[in-house]
């Protein structure tokens, strides 16, 4: 199960994305918001975060107009790690090197066709299992 979440600002972009999601056969649970009135980006940040950090959901994606301000929020939640990203190269490795278990991305920073390239690159591409990998992950919250 796939955790999303976003603002008002990541709203369209997660309608996109879920739709997409759908469309693979995904299943996802959408933590809101669930229109494009004025929110606050870190209510649906934390309701992600702890869905995967409590184990309720194994991924996460959240959004917001730029994607700093959820993944802020989202690397409080001991147990998280949100990765920010505009590229396909950054989503693959940090899913081989630091094992995220959350895409964050900014609405108003990438397009939809990318966003969508960069969530499948995310979802698809194993953690190494890497020894070097595993012991710096350990050092994150040790
Ligand atoms: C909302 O205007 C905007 O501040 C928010 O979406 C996000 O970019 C914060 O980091």
């Amino acid at each position: 199960m796939i955790a999303i979440g976003s603002d008002h600002g990541g709203y369209a972009l997660k309608q996109a994305i879920m739709a997409h999601l759908d469309k693979r056969g995904l299943a996802y649970k959408d933590f809101g918001t669930y229109s494009e009135a004025s929110c606050d980006y870190p209510t649906y940040a934390k309701a992600v975060a702890h869905a995967v950090a409590n184990g309720e959901c194994e991924r996460g994606i959240i959004i917001c107009g730029t994607g700093i301000g959820v993944s802020i929020t989202a690397n409080k939640v001991p147990g998280i790690r949100a990765a920010l990203c505009g590229d396909c190269f950054s989503a693959e490795a940090t899913r081989q090197h630091n094992d995220a278990n959350i895409l964050c991305m900014g609405a108003r920073v990438v397009g939809e066709g990318l966003a969508i390239m960069i969530t499948d690159t995310f979802l698809d591409t194993p953690f190494s299992n890497d020894e070097r990998h595993k012991r710096r992950i350990s050092m994150i919250e040790g």
